[in-house]
């Protein structure tokens, strides 16, 4: 097991990128903002299954928080997260400053329309134009031919997808499978925020998403239906207080009015406490 490289500074890490296309090695990216869990493990994991390099991102992106948001308690520990690297094969962590990314004078954006004001754009109308101007970066700094995405963040898979393909950005796309705890809740570094109260009611995101499910497999198509069942489930839960519950399209995100005839994703945003929580699943596709 060799320990990872860990380097601050885009050009350095642009300069070993540069070596290695030169000897014709393939670069895995895996862009996170740290906290390594094990649905980061298995992003890592893909990535050093399917590359002969692989560079792990740990950024927490200030300019996809809006003012209100949990930039300074952003959970931070490079130690452990080191540490799952290493035991991945991970060669370089890719661990810039805010001014390293963002210098003096930044001036230029990356923004998809539409599908970035949806879901949990409408509560956070930042957000997505921050995502897709790092994944940029990283994406331009790695010089990688794959990156890896996972399905928890459906809507920032499906924006950055949109991005590659309007952009004609030549590099695959990977999403991978949502990795839950033993009770249903999606694995995320903010899960850490919840009470041990909160913590026991967290699961009827996942429980909710399952009854629908259900409902799909044995033929439910009516949208309205669903979401209602979803919103029902929530509701028993005092702690929740629920954003949305969305069944939109599967590619531009549009809300599925009457019957699911297409690959639909079903998303649901959700705060326990303080906490927002966010879950989905795809049907159909
Ligand atoms: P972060 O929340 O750290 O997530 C990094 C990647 O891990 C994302 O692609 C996310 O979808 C994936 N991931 C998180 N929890 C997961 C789980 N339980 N199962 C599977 N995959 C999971 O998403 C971001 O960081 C940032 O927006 C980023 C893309 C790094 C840009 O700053």
């Amino acid at each position: 097991m060799s320990e990872p490289q860990i380097i601050s500074n885009p050009a350095e890490v642009q300069k070993i990128a540069r070596q290695w296309k030169k000897e014709g090695l393939s670069i895995g990216l895996v862009p996170t903002m740290g906290y390594l869990h094990d649905g980061h493990r298995s992003l890592i994991h893909k990535a050093a299954e399917q590359n002969d390099r692989v560079v792990v991102s740990i950024f927490v992106n200030p300019i996809q928080f809006g003012p209100n948001e949990d930039l300074d308690s952003y959970p931070r520990d490079l130690e452990a997260d080191t540490a799952v690297c290493a035991s991945e094969g991970v060669d370089i962590i890719f661990h810039p400053e805010p001014k390293d990314m963002y210098g003096e004078h930044f001036l230029t954006h990356v923004a998809v329309d539409d599908i970035t004001t949806v879901l949990c754009g409408k509560t956070r109308p930042i957000h997505f134009r921050g995502v897709t101007t790092v994944v940029n970066k990283l994406m331009n700094i790695s010089k990688a031919d794959r990156a890896y995405f996972g399905q928890k963040d459906a809507q920032q898979l499906v924006v950055v997808k949109r991005m590659v393909k309007d952009l004609n950005m030549d590099i695959e796309i990977v999403g991978c499978p949502i990795v839950r705890e033993e009770d249903g809740l999606a694995k995320s570094s903010r899960n850490k925020y919840l009470s041990a109260e909160e913590r026991k009611a967290a699961p009827v995101l996942n429980r909710a998403l399952t009854k629908a499910h259900d409902l799909m497999d044995a033929g439910e198509r009516n949208a309205d239906k669903i979401r209602q069942t979803i919103t029902e489930e929530l509701q028993k839960e005092p702690l929740a207080d629920i954003e949305y519950v969305s069944v939109v399209d599967a590619e531009l995100l549009k809300d599925v009015e009457g019957e699911v005839t297409g690959p639909v994703l079903v998303a649901i945003a959700v705060r326990i406490g303080t906490t927002r929580l966010i879950d989905n699943f795809s049907f159909g596709e």
